[in-house]
């Protein structure tokens, strides 16, 4: 299957803005700014379909981007950015909690984590969120293009044992140079296939 259709179903700041959860969801986590945007717009072949920005923050509400009418991405606002003002930190932090224990239809939640930083506790803290509710605890390392290939492999241990992932999935992921973008696909297949879901996203897909 191609991706044929995308449809953003908008940005919810309370439940009652979120759509029904009637499709399969897919979140992304990470620190503001790691990269959520642009990996969801890498994924799908689009510039800007999710919003990005070079200001930390950007991405303040939970928006969800639809796929084929078949299941749906879901970019988390980013956390950890310093220059929020607490009671909103507190805000979010409770909002994105809701979403993600309300959420039935949600398959999971992947992590992620720039290269070239080490996790924070903010990470670790979503990390052991992610593996206490059961899910995969797939980390997805953004901006690699940032680091060469010995600094990767250091970073990449690193990340192991600051999340203590235990042998769970990592990806390598540039999406200002569009890498690890059908490895992390076949992932998402199989993320489908075991949830008994009949979800094949094509490897080689563009849309125009
Ligand atoms: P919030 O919405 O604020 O939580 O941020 P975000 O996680 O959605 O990050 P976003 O995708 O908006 O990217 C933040 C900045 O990092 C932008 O300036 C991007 O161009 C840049 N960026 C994202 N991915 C990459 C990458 O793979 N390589 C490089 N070099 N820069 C990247
Ligand atoms: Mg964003």
């Amino acid at each position: 299957m191609k991706i044929r259709q995308l449809d953003f179903l908008g940005s919810a700041v309370a439940e009652e803005q979120f759509p029904p959860a009637d499709l399969p969801e897919i979140a992304f986590a990470g620190r503001s700014n790691v990269g959520k945007s642009s990996l969801l717009n890498m994924l799908l072949n689009r510039n800007n379909f999710a919003r990005t920005s070079s200001t930390p923050g950007k991405t303040q509400t939970i928006n969800f981007y639809q796929v084929n009418n078949q299941f749906r991405f879901v970019d988390l606002p980013g956390y950890g950015y310093a220059k929020v003002a607490k009671v909103k930190k507190a805000t979010w932090a409770a909002f994105i909690n809701h979403y993600l224990e309300a959420r039935d239809n949600l398959i999971d939640i992947i992590l992620l984590v720039d290269a070239r930083h080490a996790p924070t506790e903010d990470d670790k803290m979503m990390y052991r969120y992610i593996i206490e509710h059961g899910f995969s605890g797939t980390v997805v390392m953004t901006k690699t293009d940032k680091l060469n290939q010995s600094d990767l492999a250091r970073a990449k241990k690193r990340i192991e044992q600051d999340l203590q992932t235990q042998g769970r999935r990592m990806f390598a992921t540039s999406a200002s140079k569009t890498k690890g973008k059908y490895r992390f696909w076949d992932h998402l297949n199989q993320l489908f296939a075991s949830h008994g879901l009949d979800i094949i996203v094509e490897r080689q897909q563009e849309i125009k």
